[in-house]
């Protein structure tokens, strides 16, 4: 792997652990609001994003690249309500899909075939990730200051549960 790359692979890692940090300061902050369906499905956002993390990681291990470790930021937001953590949500993942994007164009450029095959599943997984945040934003800003529409959705969140994604080009998929 070229240095540039192997380098955006490291600050990948850092920012997916970021996310999952991210989510798991949010599934606090909904758990003290009584809102616990939104804290449950954001703690399983937290969970998966932990898998991110982690799949990078034994793929940078499989193809023997050294990691940088460097701090993960404080995750500490300053939400008002549900609608502004899950606006949140989605304006992160933006920066997200941004990142895995550029992460794919630098295999390209750096003709790793073998990095930008197993990238796709990130990129995809981008596609899902934008697509889920703005549908429950649409449910909340349709559910307005209707507290019994609010619980509702509550309920509806409060039914994710966690799969292990399998992220094909590692022996370790899922791990
Ligand atoms: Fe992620
Ligand atoms: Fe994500």
């Amino acid at each position: 792997m070229n240095k540039e790359l192997s380098q955006a692979f490291s600050e990948q890692i850092n920012k997916e652990y970021f996310s999952a940090f991210l989510y798991l300061a949010m599934s606090d902050w909904l758990n003290e609001k009584g809102l616990n369906g939104a804290a449950t499905w954001t703690y399983v956002q937290y969970q998966e994003e932990l898998a991110h993390a982690q799949n990078l990681f034994h793929y940078m291990q499989y193809r023997d690249e050294p990691i940088s470790f460097k701090a993960i930021a404080d995750p500490s937001g300053n939400w008002q309500s549900p609608l502004e953590v899950f606006r949140h949500v989605l304006s992160h993942e933006k920066l997200v899909t941004e990142s895995i994007n550029n992460l794919a164009t630098t295999a390209m450029k750096a003709n790793d075939h073998a990095a930008y095959i197993f990238l796709q599943w990130y990129v995809s997984e981008q596609v899902e990730e934008e697509a889920s945040a703005k549908e429950i934003i649409s449910r909340l800003e349709l559910a307005g200051d209707n507290t019994n529409a609010l619980l509702m959705i509550d309920d509806q969140l409060g039914a994710r549960v966690f799969n292990a994604p399998v992220v094909p080009g590692i022996p370790t998929a899922g791990a």
